[in-house]
């Protein structure tokens, strides 16, 4: 493995990201195609590292939500099919243009301003068009479709290759809502079939979908969280076992101390030693990812046991109980293993165990890793 520089790093698992578009590609069948979900540096993975094995694994695309996100893969050499799934304002479709990277549109205005941009560099943008059937969030209406497409076909320099819509609820048991968005769509569809203005490349499902719902695959899947072996719904729309976790968080002890009754540890002094006890030092605080209020981690690993958080967690470094696990499997030394997320001997915190402990999702819980924790690729 490579040397970490810090003593907090993430270790993202090559064959992990592998076997996981392996069995997304497996879902999907050899007839349609997979956008690897690589945006917010790769759910925290680390962007540059996933995208290439992603795509070397067989991903056909991928996905980001900003331009800037696209132009740090372009940079470091990645040279897919990128779709920006976020708004990009029609002053930034520049770079899009000269790097070739696939734009979302959703307005009549930004598609009109994208085509002048792209006009007066001699050039076409490709777009995909967002269409909202019931997330109400990005998209243009349904029955503004027609004529947008319409509008398109008058402008030269953007050329509409895709239309897509995302689904608010897949990830829940209850999939009427989905169904009914996706109807909502297969109508346009037809709509569009009639009038002669369908894309080439329609797409609509995320990782629950990808999953639950073959219907929905049509030409191509947006798959995020299931790529990264991570459970788009903990309850409801588990990952098969065949998926792996990507990501594990470990650090090493920096120091451990004894404390006797009376002493308080780190800010506010909110914790009070009742009796003698050990205690690590952690070099690993919120400015990484790791929550301090309202909820923090609860505990970590040591030894394969559970240490405790002992009072505030620090910008960088939190300090744990290891009290019991000394007195289980001996004394805790600087430089031991410390897990944040992952394995350690029978013992596992998952992402959506932390995610459960600090009240939000495993979506969430990864891609607020900080980019100064290390991401080291092991296989
Ligand atoms: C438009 C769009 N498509 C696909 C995805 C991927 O979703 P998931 O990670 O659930 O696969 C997202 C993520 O939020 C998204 O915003």
């Amino acid at each position: 493995m490579q040397e970490p520089i810090r003593p907090t790093w993430l270790e993202i698992s090559r064959s992990a990201i592998v076997n996981n578009v392996h069995e997304l590609k497996r879902i999907i069948g050899p007839q349609r195609k997979l956008m690897a979900v690589v945006k917010a540096n790769a759910y925290g993975h680390g962007a540059l590292d996933v995208a290439p094995i992603a795509l070397d694994a067989g991903a056909d695309a991928l996905a980001v939500a900003a331009l800037s996100e696209a132009l740090e893969l372009r940079r470091g050499g990645v040279d897919a099919f990128i779709l920006v799934l976020g708004y990009t304002p029609a002053r930034l479709a520049r770079n899009a243009v000269v790097h070739n990277v696939r734009l979302t549109v959703c307005t009549p205005d930004n598609l009109i301003a994208m085509n002048r941009i792209a006009r007066d560099m001699d050039s076409v943008l490709t777009v995909h068009v967002k269409v909202n059937t019931g997330m109400n969030r990005l998209g243009v209406n349904p029955e503004e479709v027609v004529p947008f497409l319409r509008k398109a076909r008058e402008l030269d320099n953007v050329r509409v290759e895709g239309l897509y819509t995302h689904f608010a609820t897949a990830d829940e048991t209850d999939k009427r809502h989905a169904l009914d968005q996706f109807e909502r769509f297969l109508q346009l569809l037809a709509e569009l079939d009639a009038a002669g203005l369908r894309p080439p490349l329609v797409h609509a499902a995320n990782s629950p979908a990808t999953l639950t719902l073959p219907q929905t695959h049509l030409n191509m899947v947006r798959s995020g969280i299931a790529l990264y072996g991570l459970d788009p719904d903990e309850a409801q729309t588990p990952v098969p076992p065949s998926f792996r976790p990507v990501l594990s968080w470990k650090a090493e002890v920096a120091q451990v101390r004894t404390l006797a009754p009376g002493d308080a540890v780190s800010y506010g002094r909110e914790f009070i030693a009742q009796a003698p006890m050990r205690a690590a030092v952690i070099p690993v605080g919120y400015a990484d990812g790791f929550p301090r209020k309202p909820l923090n981690w609860g505990s970590v690993l040591i030894h394969g046991q559970a240490a405790p958080i002992l009072g505030r967690v620090c910008m960088d470094q939190t300090v744990v109980d290891v009290t019991e696990i000394e007195r289980a499997t001996g004394p805790v030394r600087q430089g031991d293993e410390v897990v944040i997320i992952g394995r350690q001997g029978k013992a596992e915190i998952s992402a959506e165990e932390a995610a459960r402990r600090t009240g939000t999702i495993n979506y969430d819980v990864t891609s607020r890793i900080l980019a100064r924790v290390p991401r080291i690729l092991v296989d």
